[in-house]
């Protein structure tokens, strides 16, 4: 038997932590880009995925909506085969050290760095009516997401790198004036998809707050989904090849194709060349619904089992509160405030 006192203590495996925001049901692209590499990675690494609902806020949402759209997101996650015993699935806002962390961490960012951020540009613009503080300090918010869960990693897409690599200097900054006290996190991308572009504009990205017929949501029917690539943008000169620059219609279709069906680039290429539009489309709609038809079922499975919802959340906040208890008080005890 090993000796307790020589015996090496075991290691922790390296941590996880994602979230989405339930400001809509989320798209292939979020599938693509961030939720099925959270499935992947669930084996290997200690995983937080979290609902950002404190995020969601940052855009008026209307009440009822937006408990009906949080309650949905958590089916989702069990329904992309997360098991809530190996990972921690919860509601931000029910772990209160989230809006604490952000507090301390507004007071090592500085205004000019936010300012620079293209998401709150992009938003801003989009609510002209209502550019509020909370929407320019929400890379903040999101930076105290992944510390206090001291994140190796953080499976997102594209459009969250200016986020994390700001988080990277928070908490570089931090360290550098307290010691180490915070984990530095890394992004992790996958290689093919992390920026699905919108179906109607593909030289923007797919987007949930879009209109209806610029994305494709996890939980369109066949029909829609369908109607919604037959539709979708591409261009006049007939040819399939992959060129974003060029052809950026066309190579997102291919994009969504070859990551969800795993066929490599170029193969899928030159398997298609000489054929038409309309038969990429048909490939791309075959491999969507049959990505989405499994997840749909489960989806409402879990839905419907509210007991089970419900104790997924509770559980969730309580397991992801502990962890985020130690990292705020050790943040608060180098600061200089008197432990209760
Ligand atoms: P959100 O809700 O906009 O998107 C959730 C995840 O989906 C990815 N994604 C995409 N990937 C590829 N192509 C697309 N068209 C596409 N659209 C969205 C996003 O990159 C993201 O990974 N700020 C985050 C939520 C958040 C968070 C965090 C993420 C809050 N705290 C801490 C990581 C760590 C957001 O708004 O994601």
């Amino acid at each position: 038997m090993d000796n307790p006192n020589t015996a090496a203590a075991p290691e922790r495996r390296a941590r996880i932590l994602s979230g989405i925001q339930p400001s809509g049901t989320p798209t292939l692209g979020n599938y693509i880009g961030a939720m099925r590499n959270w499935k992947l990675l669930s084996d290997d690494f200690d995983c937080l995925y979290m609902i950002a609902d404190l995020h969601s806020i940052t855009v008026r949402q209307e009440p009822a909506k937006l408990r009906e759209q949080s309650k949905n997101l958590l089916a989702l996650l069990l329904a992309i085969g997360l098991d809530p015993q190996k990972n921690i699935l919860f509601f931000q806002s029910h772990v209160h050290q989230h809006a604490e962390l952000a507090w301390l961490l507004n007071c090592y960012t500085y205004m000019g760095e936010m300012s620079r951020m293209t998401q709150f540009k992009d938003k801003s613009a989009k609510h002209a009516d209502n550019i509020n503080c909370g929407l320019f300090t929400y890379p903040v918010l999101m930076a105290g997401d992944i510390l206090l869960y001291q994140a190796n990693l953080v499976p997102v897409g594209k459009d969250q790198t200016q986020h994390l690599e700001i988080c990277r200097d928070i908490a570089t900054r931090f360290n550098g004036i307290y010691g180490n006290v915070f984990t530095v996190p890394e992004g992790y991308y996958p290689k093919l998809g992390a920026n699905i572009m919108s179906l109607q504009d593909p030289l923007h990205k797919m987007s949930k707050s879009d209109a209806d017929d610029c994305f494709i949501s996890m939980l369109d029917e066949p029909d829609a989904v369908r109607r919604k690539i037959r539709r979708a943008v591409t261009d006049s000169d007939g040819e399939i090849r992959y060129n974003p620059e060029t052809k950026p219609g066309v190579s997102n279709l291919l994009t969504i194709l070859c990551a969800l069906t795993g066929e490599a680039m170029e193969d899928a290429v030159a398997r298609l060349s000489g054929k038409g539009y309309g038969e990429l489309k048909a490939e791309v709609t075959e491999a969507a619904v049959s990505t989405l038809a499994p997840i749909q079922q489960d989806f409402k499975r879990y839905l419907a089992d509210k007991a089970f919802l419900e104790e997924t959340w509770r559980q969730g906040a309580e397991r992801a509160s502990r962890i985020a208890e130690r990292t705020l008080s050790k943040a608060m005890k180098k600061i200089g405030f008197i432990p209760r």
